[in-house]
């Protein structure tokens, strides 16, 4: 195992009604806040108003930044970063899913800088100091709730690129498994096979860490376990609950440190969301299962069926190591569907228009990856989940 430095600050509030810590949690980094939250579902729900009663209490100023898009736009941080400014805020409370956390991050990491935040985006060493960020978690999926990262899209250039940086980490977050309850069956799908993905871009690395892999599909068996349930039952506590954790776990590096880990599937996936503004986790659920086809050959079979036996259970006593690895890329794909997620790139108003260009730019973003793949290759895993 390589050395690394393990360094997670983010407190975590866990379960129903925490959000009674929110004033203490804001109050420890400033007394000025931006509020930063999506297109109203916060409204409907009533965590919203959740929120708005603790920051009171606790006498936080509040300025308000709603309308975070899904696949998060350039051009709302930058509205965020101007208010932060005008308004000398000193703390940024996220209230949502991804979108939201991950816009709130790169308002919070370009305030104190003087040029535009999309070179934040490109290039996060640009970073001169980060507002202290506050998560109230709304959907479980993408980790951004305890991870470094940040995803945002600039739709006029057809680009979505991942950023990170250790400040990004929320200072903390609160995560009440009941405010997922509203989340749509599609969203709830999307968000499982996203946190499976996370998990499968750690798994699939070049050196196995035993005990990362084992916990990794510990928590590959907890999606399988509550995903289809949150589906079909979005009030059940106990899916919701696990999913939320899971969620979290999957990508706060507890998985990759110690190995090398460059992911595949994602960077794809991003420019499928660049050019077509399509959900995220049904992105990666219809990628998925192509790619493991594609990469699947005499040096990865191995890893292929120790998914299918220590996820899907395939039959252990089965000798023939490509038919266990092939019926476990089948489990996950019927897995995607049991959710309800669309399985081809069509069904959700993909063709071949601009396979090349996206091919090209997802290959250049796959340094070091279990497989590296060129851009011929890319194009092929696209065209096979047409
Ligand atoms: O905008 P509102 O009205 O809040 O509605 C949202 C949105 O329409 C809705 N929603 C959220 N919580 C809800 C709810 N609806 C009802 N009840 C609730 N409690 O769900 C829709 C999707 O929300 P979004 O935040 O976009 O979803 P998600 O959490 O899946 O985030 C996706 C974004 O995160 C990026 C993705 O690329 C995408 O841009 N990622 C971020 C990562 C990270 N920060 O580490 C890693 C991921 O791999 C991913 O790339
Ligand atoms: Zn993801």
């Amino acid at each position: 195992m390589e050395r690394f430095t393990y360094d997670i600050k983010t407190k975590i509030y866990f379960g129903e009604g925490e959000i009674a810590h929110l004033g203490e949690a804001v109050s420890a980094c400033g007394k000025k806040a931006l509020v930063v939250y999506g297109g109203g579902s916060i409204k409907r729900n009533g965590i919203y108003d959740d929120a708005m009663k603790y920051l009171r209490e606790a006498g936080i100023a509040v300025v308000e930044l709603s309308g975070v898009e899904p696949n998060p736009r350039i051009e709302t941080v930058r509205k965020g970063v101007d208010l932060c400014r005008r308004e000398a805020v000193e703390v940024v409370v996220a209230i949502g899913g991804g979108s939201t956390i991950d816009a709130a991050k790169v308002i919070a990491g370009s305030v104190s800088y003087e040029g535009d935040a999309w070179d934040i985006v490109l290039d996060a060493s640009k970073v001169v100091s980060v507002l202290p960020i506050v998560s109230v978690l709304t959907l479980a999926a993408t980790g951004s709730e305890m991870d470094t990262f940040a995803v945002i899209s600039d739709m006029q250039k057809n680009e979505k690129w991942g950023t990170g940086h250790p400040d990004f980490r929320p200072v903390a977050s609160i995560l009440d498994p009941t405010y997922t309850y509203s989340v749509s069956a599609y969203q709830t799908a999307a968000g499982t096979a996203d946190m499976m993905s996370h998990i499968m871009e750690n798994y699939f690395s070049n050196e196995s860490g035993y005990m990362q892999d084992r916990v990794a599909e510990a928590l590959l068996q907890t999606c399988v376990e509550y995903g289809v349930k949150a589906v079909k039952e979005p009030c059940n506590y106990d899916a919701r609950a696990n999913l939320m954790w899971t969620g979290s776990w999957a990508i706060n590096d507890l998985l990759c440190l110690g190995k090398p880990v460059a992911w595949s599937v994602h960077p794809m996936e991003h420019e499928l969301s660049a050019f077509y503004d399509i959900t995220h986790g049904v992105g990666l659920a219809i990628l998925t299962p192509h790619w493991m086809e594609y990469v699947l050959d005499d040096t990865t079979v191995e890893k292929f069926a120790q998914l299918a036996r220590n996820v899907w259970h395939v039959s252990p006593h089965e000798t023939d190591l490509y038919q266990v690895a092939r019926a476990g890329i089948k489990c996950t794909a019927d897995y995607f569907k049991a959710m309800g997620i669309p399985m081809t790139l069509r069904e959700v108003g993909i063709d071949e228009t601009h396979f090349d260009e996206m091919a090209k730019k997802a290959s250049e973003g796959m340094e070091g990856a279990y497989r590296e793949l060129s851009p011929e290759d890319v194009k092929a895993i696209y065209q096979a989940a047409l």
